[in-house]
């Protein structure tokens, strides 16, 4: 079924909780709705969204929006080691997480509770805990808008990089409609990152018990996120807001000795380089926590800005994105720039 609206109303299609509209909504359930659109006719710009997740409207979006409500999880292959598992755009990707702990089947599980729909995540390359959804994905299926044909990426076509995509330089050419994912079989937890062992009560070196479930370790990623997260549905955010910054090592050791001695500077080397988390940064510049109008920055996490009373205008929340920049780069040097996409 293709549904067709004018002036949709687009507050619970952004998890930030805008009060926009769109001046046409079209969703579809099956391929032959989609194939049956005619993309020529569609009032432009024409944007494809997945949960309203990452997105910031900045205003009434002037165009068409699309929504994929194919929803399908079909197990295709088993071998001895993998399942190959089908899954329609979408579906929403935790859901699609929650059913490989189901199964027993390793390789979702850190990324449990991020918000979106599968279809986005191939499009964002979606990550968390050590784990990005490339390291799952085998193959991309995709609407090409422009030749009206399927066409599919295996994942080493996607141009994967840290929340990119070839998908997301294509400017909407393809559509996500379904993506095929690898999970195995065999024992592989990462629990490597951050605070997972700790969450799970395991020491640093402690040994990892050899009968840990998918489950148990999605378990954990739950609570950690749950703690630091503002819970989605009632605090309107699009999780992280600003991308990490990946600088060369000479602004890393600037930054360092431009804090006192005993404060650790949180870091990752990325090759010759090194990201330093955004919310450290802006946790530096006194942020976390802060309140203006009714714009927020997550007291928990400084890298969420938050719609803080429900009440938030865009333009409160892109205010608040720019006060950041500005004393980020006065204090840093370093630029930011925002992971959320703004519409
Ligand atoms: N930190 C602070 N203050 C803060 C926030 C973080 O000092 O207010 C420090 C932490 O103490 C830690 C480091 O920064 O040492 C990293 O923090 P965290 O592990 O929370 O991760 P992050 O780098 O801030 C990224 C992703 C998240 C993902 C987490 C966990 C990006 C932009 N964000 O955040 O993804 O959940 O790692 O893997 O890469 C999202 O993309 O929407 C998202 C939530």
């Amino acid at each position: 079924m293709l549904k067709k609206e004018y002036s949709k109303d687009l507050s619970k299609l952004n998890t930030f909780g805008m009060k926009v509209t769109a001046r046409y909504f079209s969703e579809y359930d099956s391929l032959a709705d989609l194939l049956d659109l005619d993309f020529e006719e569609l009032a432009r710009p024409v944007k494809h969204i997945g949960g309203g997740s990452n997105l910031l409207f900045t205003g009434d979006f002037p165009g068409t929006l699309l929504h994929s409500a194919i929803r399908f999880t079909e197990v295709l292959s088993e071998s001895p080691d993998e399942v190959l598992v089908s899954v329609g755009a979408g579906v929403v990707f935790d859901d699609f997480c929650a059913w490989a702990a189901s199964k027993g089947l390793w390789g979702a599980e850190n990324l449990s509770l991020i918000p979106g729909e599968v279809g986005a995540s191939a499009v964002q390359n979606i990550g968390a805990y050590g784990v990005e959804v490339k390291d799952i994905i085998r193959t991309a299926y995709c609407y090409d808008t422009q030749e009206e044909e399927m066409v599919r990426f295996e994942v080493s076509d996607c141009a994967y990089g840290y929340r990119d995509s070839f998908f997301k330089h294509a400017e909407g050419r393809y559509i996500v409609t379904h993506v095929v994912f690898a999970l195995q079989k065999g024992y592989s937890p990462q629990l490597d990152y951050g605070n997972i062992r700790a969450a799970m009560g395991l020491g640093v070196d402690a040994p990892v018990p050899a009968d840990l479930t998918p489950g148990q370790v999605r378990d954990a990623i739950i609570r950690i996120r749950r703690e630091k997260l503002p819970e989605p549905g009632k605090v309107g955010s699009a999780g992280s807001f600003f991308k990490n910054p990946v600088v060369p090592r000479s602004k890393y050791e600037e930054v360092c000795a431009s804090v006192p001695a005993e404060v650790k500077v949180p870091h990752y080397e990325v090759g010759e380089l090194v990201k330093i988390p955004a919310g450290w940064l802006i946790e530096q510049c006194g942020w976390k926590g802060k309140r203006s109008g009714n714009a927020g920055v997550w007291d928990k996490q400084a890298l969420v800005l938050v719609n803080a009373t429900g009440q938030a205008l865009p333009e409160e929340i892109v205010r608040l994105e720019n006060k950041i920049i500005v004393s980020v780069r006065e204090r840093f040097g370093i630029e930011l720039s925002p992971e959320v996409e703004h519409l």
